[in-house]
């Protein structure tokens, strides 16, 4: 069974074909075309939706066309398609275009929950083969959200913690704007969190309410210290910026796997499901790695490419959807561009 996956709910346009030959061995990734407009948001140090929608409109055509080289339109049983939380710009540029192709060529179409979409990375086969377990405790952390999922079954969601106001992607973003490290942040203060040496003694951040017995998270005032930071300071050398880098690349870690491992704790799952942008941080993947390994609980984490917005996610929820049919509400193919999960 092969479906085509359309992705567009921020400044990333991406297109896939996958197929779930043996549903237990995992989804298929045929092709994953990803574009995407960040070079065009760098000068402003962030995304500029109506920019981003209007490079959208230019270049999924071609972006189809491409993840579909090889494939007949025969072939294809479905279209999947994000349907939000997003941009709302960007999320009908997806979502017109699934609806025009699925009546043009006669296909159904799946609508995907993007958050769902980010977490069912996992659904991919990996190089060992095989798909992630259930239960699980999911840690969805992208530029948008920072939630916690409880995961009894494929269409079994609950959500059992989060953040209150920024999410940890956004708060690299912004905090690597304050540094001027350039967009998007994630990326830029993993790099530079690597070139400071030596510890962080001498910039100390808080860790926001990592013991406070809750699954609540809260990473507006990292923010506000890192500014605090900048602001108490002339001027920044490259090596403070380095150390605060780490420091806050270190803070935010910290927060994300202490607050995973009580939900671990809690629930007493077994395996724990890392997805979203910020799933990429390669100091969050060992860290937890390590304190899952200690807790005797099994990690899995999507390889780097289908951490950030992609369409194959897309696909592989999207012919999850198509399997079991008990996730979906039914008879909705509802632009979602409000804040929250929707799940
Ligand atoms: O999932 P995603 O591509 O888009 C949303 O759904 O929001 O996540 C984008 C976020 C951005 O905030 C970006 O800075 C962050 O993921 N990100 C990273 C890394 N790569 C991307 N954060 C930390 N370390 C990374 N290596
Ligand atoms: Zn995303």
């Amino acid at each position: 069974m092969k479906i085509l996956a359309l992705e567009s709910t921020c400044d990333e346009t991406g297109a896939a074909v996958v197929e779930a030959v043996v549903v237990e061995s995992g989804v298929e990734v045929l092709s994953s075309v990803v574009a995407s407009s960040s070079e065009m948001h760098e000068k402003y140090g962030g995304i500029v939706p109506e920019v981003a929608a209007r490079e959208q409109v230019k270049v999924v055509t071609s972006v189809i066309e491409e993840a579909m080289k090889g494939v007949k339109r025969e072939e294809i049983e479905a279209i999947a398609v994000s349907v939000g939380p997003g941009l709302i710009g960007s999320l009908l540029i997806g979502v017109e275009t699934a609806k025009a192709l699925a009546m043009a060529w006669e296909k159904q179409l799946i609508p995907v929950n993007h958050l769902k979409g980010h977490l069912m990375a996992n659904m991919i086969r990996g190089e060992d083969g095989g798909m992630a377990a259930l239960p699980a405790i999911g840690l969805l952390v992208s530029g948008g959200h920072t939630e916690l999922v409880k995961m009894k079954g494929i269409g079994e969601w609950e959500w059992i913690g989060g953040t209150r106001d920024d999410a940890a992607g956004e708060c690299f973003d912004k905090c690597a704007r304050l540094l001027e490290l350039g967009y998007p942040g994630g990326p830029a203060i993993q790099k530079w969190a690597e070139k400071g040496e030596g510890g962080s003694k001498e910039v100390k951040l808080p860790r926001p309410m990592i013991h406070d017995g809750s699954l609540e998270m809260s990473f507006s005032g990292l923010k506000a210290a890192v500014a605090k930071l900048v602001e108490s300071r002339k001027s920044l050398s490259n090596s403070d910026k380095c150390l605060i880098a780490r420091e806050l690349n270190e803070a935010v870690v910290e927060v994300l796997v202490s607050k995973t491992m009580k939900a671990v704790d809690d629930y007493r799952y077994a395996n724990v499901w890392l997805a979203g942008g910020v799933a990429a941080n390669k100091m969050l993947r060992e860290e937890l790695e390590r304190r899952c390994v200690e807790a005797g609980v099994k990690l899995w984490m999507p390889e780097f490419k289908y951490c950030t917005d992609n369409a194959a996610m897309i696909g592989a929820a999207g012919i999850m959807q198509l399997l079991d049919k008990s996730w979906v509400r039914p008879g909705v193919l509802e632009v979602r561009a409000e804040p929250g999960m929707g799940l």
